[in-house]
């Protein structure tokens, strides 16, 4: 079976699907057949790998209309790199879960055929709980959970710890848990705080890279191309690779 990584915060803006994105193409680069699932509805994760999101059968294609993963699943940029949309029929998703129980049996039997199928699976989670990320989320060996420097992260991550412990008591897995700073500025004096914060109270849980504030990193979302690809040599490239190394050391760790 695959590893299967969330990156997931219910905090917006706080730099999941860039983690997604970089984190994603790295993997897929060191040879290990990757996919990414795309479980917001903005489909950010898709559009910033290059893919058109509109006509794609997606997640809600092997859910509702019976396609098959190979058909869904939406290569890009290198051999081993795949994007998962929700797809066209996203937003009916939640609802036709709610309405006939017995689909979320099928979800969680696609999430296996998805971990089987992949080496690494990460698991682009929107910024809001819901019955969708919320089985995603019982699915994943490790969650990786983004946190801006800036003053209210904090709240946000003891809230998000919290919510996690909740789903694991009633889910299948205890996944480890780590922290990944982002948007950092080392010139900014509140930077530093947040970060001597999160330090003192979440230190075991904190991953040694951090993530710069780098405009190449929003630059090349927007334009569709991975930064690892347009612009490898970047600070912003350079701390996500060190946070592959961990999540990659964190998966040996598991399989021992
Ligand atoms: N390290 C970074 N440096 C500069 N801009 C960033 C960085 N990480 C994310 N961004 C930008 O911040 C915005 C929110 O990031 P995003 O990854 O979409 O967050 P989320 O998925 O948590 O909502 C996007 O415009 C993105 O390009
Ligand atoms: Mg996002």
């Amino acid at each position: 079976m695959g590893f299967v990584v969330a990156i997931a915060n219910h905090k917006g803006g706080v730099g999941k699907t860039t983690s997604a994105i970089n984190l994603g193409t790295l993997l897929a680069l060191t040879g290990r057949k990757t996919l990414i699932l795309d479980l917001d509805l903005q489909g950010n994760a898709t559009s910033g790998l290059g893919v058109r999101k509109e006509d794609k059968p997606g997640l809600a294609g092997l859910l509702l209309d019976n396609a098959s993963l190979a058909d869904v699943a939406c290569p890009c940029y290198c051999d081993d790199l795949f994007v998962l949309p929700l797809g066209r029929r996203s937003s009916a998703i939640e609802e036709e879960i709610r309405s006939q129980p017995l689909l979320m049996e099928k979800l969680e039997t696609i999430f296996d055929q998805i971990a089987a199928a992949w080496d690494y699976v990460l698991l682009d989670c929107p910024p809001a709980f819901g019955i969708l990320p919320n089985a995603a989320l019982r699915q994943a060996n490790y969650t990786c959970i983004p946190v801006q420097c800036e003053f209210f992260s904090i709240e946000g991550l003891t809230a998000m710890l919290k919510r996690l412990q909740e789903l694991q008591t009633s889910g299948s897995r205890t996944p480890r848990t780590g922290v990944v700073l982002t948007m950092y500025t080392s010139s900014d004096e509140h930077s530093s705080q947040v970060m001597a914060e999160v330090q003192r109270h979440f230190s075991p849980l904190l991953h040694k890279a951090v993530i710069p504030r780098d405009p190449v990193l929003s630059q090349s979302t927007a334009l569709g191309i991975p930064a690892v690809i347009q612009a490898p040599e970047s600070r912003g490239v350079r701390a996500y690779l060190e946070l592959a190394w961990e999540i990659l050391n964190h998966e040996k760790q598991e399989a021992r």
